[in-house]
């Protein structure tokens, strides 16, 4: 039996890994967040009521349950500081919440920067969710950062000044407003109050539990095609999110890593620019978007939409590591005469099955479909694998023999009880 899983997402992000994230924290001891920032969006149902988180791991809403925000990630303390105290109105306490003296800070100049930034790009944006993430990042590698420890000592102040005064030089350049020292200066000091005690060496409690027997979910944001290494760069998040990413983020070894979960939707989705093979644009496209509601949680924006990539998947088992995958919003799929599996592309007339690091192939390979029949029946309240439409069963066989990675747990619609797990993970 596992004790530590990784769970990330193997597309675009947004694949649902915020409720098998949370299904699977009930069985854990430890939930941590090892990389981004409020990028994310994680929507959490239960007991009748949504949740939306951005920065907080989803075990938070059990007091059992040790949540961690790891040393990889960019904490924007004001937003953190709001979400911690809209959860204590929502009679969540957030006192088994534990930061990282390591992570890096995001401060005002860096959202500053980022809207900047993709303003001046013009068509050529990336379509960050403008929250500083790849500015705090290049700080953070240019070792020019500001740290949560840092936030919180009393050097602070002389701190934020120095690098505010540099910021505003480059703000002011790009043709923006300066930000103000005084009136910043006075609200952060503020925030680092309240968020001193969550502060803690995140890395010595971790490895500690785990030295312990303890059992631990890390909570990857983004996803494998949004990763800095691996994505379609520049089109890409400033982050790890691949499952290396756990090990650097949290500061934990990968030989104390069992399993690591893909989270894979059922079909694709994508929000910003940069190439997406499988895209398409249609009545079903749509009828799947609105069915789904397939708008970014952070952003609002609509999500781009497309057919199951295996070319995708395949290349994220393999930089993964990837043990097994949780097959998400099966049930959207519901009603359609025909689905489309990719399973390799065209590029100037030759097959391949691996995605090509320069952009312009990319750009230039067709998906190769599979084309599978539907089923028509509401799956939503199959309660396992046998219950499934012979046709949903196939599709689930097809993506594991293109994939080579056993499908272990699926679901069927929002639910914690629409998860059917086929294979334990604790
Ligand atoms: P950034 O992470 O805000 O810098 O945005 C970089 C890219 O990652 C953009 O295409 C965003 O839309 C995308 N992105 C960032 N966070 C998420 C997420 O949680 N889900 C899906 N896409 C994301």
């Amino acid at each position: 039996m596992s004790k530590t899983v990784v769970v990330i997402g193997s597309q675009w992000g947004d694949e649902g890994k915020g409720k098998i994230t949370n299904f699977l924290s009930e069985q854990a001891d430890f939930v941590v967040r090892y990389q981004g920032g409020d990028n994310a969006g994680h929507t959490i149902k239960f007991d009748g009521v949504t949740y939306k988180l951005h920065l907080i791991p989803s075990g938070v809403f059990n007091p059992n349950i040790k949540n961690i925000l790891g040393n990889g990630m960019v904490i924007n303390p004001i937003n953190a500081l709001k979400e911690i105290e809209d959860l204590k109105k929502q009679g969540f306490p957030c006192n088994n919440l534990y930061i990282s003296d390591r992570a890096n800070v995001i401060m005002n100049y860096h959202m500053e920067l980022d809207a900047l930034k993709e303003e001046s790009l013009g068509t050529g944006k990336i379509g960050t969710t403008k929250k500083g993430i790849g500015p705090t990042y290049t700080d953070k590698t240019s070792r020019e950062g500001i740290r949560v420890i840092d936030f919180i000592s009393e050097d602070f102040p002389k701190l934020y000044k120095e690098k505010l005064a540099i910021k505003n030089e480059i703000i002011e350049k790009m043709g923006g407003t300066p930000i103000d020292y005084d009136s910043s200066v006075k609200e952060y000091l503020e925030i680092a109050k309240k968020i001193k005690p969550y502060v803690t060496d995140t890395v010595v409690l971790l490895n500690k539990g785990i030295k312990e027997g303890k059992k631990v979910v890390f909570e990857g944001a983004q996803g494998a095609l949004l990763d800095v290494d691996f994505g379609s760069y520049p089109f890409v998040t400033s982050s790890n999110p691949t499952s290396g990413g756990a090990c650097t983020g949290s500061g934990v070894g990968p030989t104390k890593l069992d399993e690591i979960i893909g989270v894979v939707k059922a079909y694709s989705t994508r929000v910003g620019s940069g190439v997406f093979p499988t895209e398409f644009e249609d009545d079903i496209s749509r009828d799947i978007r609105e069915r789904a509601h397939e708008y970014g949680t952070t952003t609002k924006r609509p999500r781009r939409i497309g057919w199951l990539d295996c070319v995708v998947l395949k290349y994220s088992a393999m930089i993964n590591g990837m043990t097994g995958i949780s097959l998400m919003l099966l049930d959207i799929l519901s009603g359609l005469d025909t689905i489309k599996l990719c399973c390799a592309y065209k590029l100037d007339g030759e097959y391949i099955d691996y995605i090509p690091a320069d952009n312009n192939l990319l750009e230039r390979c067709e998906p190769v479909y599979l084309e599978m029949d539907g089923w028509k029946e509401n799956i939503t309240d199959v309660k396992s694998f046998k219950e499934l439409p012979r046709n949903a069963q196939k599709y689930i066989e097809k993506i594991e023999e293109l994939i080579e990675v056993k499908v272990k747990i699926f679901s069927v619609g929002p639910d914690k009880i629409q998860t059917i797990v086929r294979e334990n993970i604790f």
